[in-house]
């Protein structure tokens, strides 16, 4: 069975009351219940994780390598300034893997410095904008 790692960065576990006007009102649970209905719908193995932790991320980018695990990726703020991550990035997607990059909002509708993306260059894809569904059409994007 095709595995994915659905991977969430830093205050990603406070949704539902993170700024709902931005984020929606959908908490944390709820994307996981959405992944998982959706990833189970197309036959393949998720596992949806969600960390503060910078290191912690790079860790799992680096056991979807070791696993030959594609990955679903929301950055959240990293997004914009961790080139340590967009290494890890690279190096999943230079292995032959997927690595899709996601975003609940758009992005480059809002504040300026949510403009740059360090992560996009070496994604596979990115898909910003549209909620939960953004997590869906990039599992879509895997079958
Ligand atoms: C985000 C957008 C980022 O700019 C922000 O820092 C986040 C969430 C999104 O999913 O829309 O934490 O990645």
């Amino acid at each position: 069975m095709a595995k994915v790692l659905v991977l969430n960065g830093p205050n990603l576990g406070r949704l539902g009351s993170r700024e709902p006007e931005i984020y929606g009102t959908l908490d944390y649970e709820g994307l996981v219940a959405a992944v998982s209905v959706q990833a189970a719908t197309q036959g393949i193995e998720a596992q949806v994780r969600q960390t503060d932790s910078e290191s912690e991320l790079i860790g799992w980018l680096h056991e979807a390598v070791d696993s030959n695990s594609n990955v679903v990726l929301n950055p959240a703020a990293f997004t914009h300034y961790s080139y340590a991550l967009r290494d890890a990035a690279a190096l999943v997607t230079k292995a032959g893997l997927k690595l899709i990059e996601v975003h609940i909002s758009n992005p480059h509708a809002r504040e300026e410095f949510r403009h740059k993306s360090v992560i996009s260059a070496v994604a596979s894809g990115v898909i910003a904008g549209f909620g939960v569904g953004s997590y869906l059409l990039a599992l879509k994007s895997l079958s």
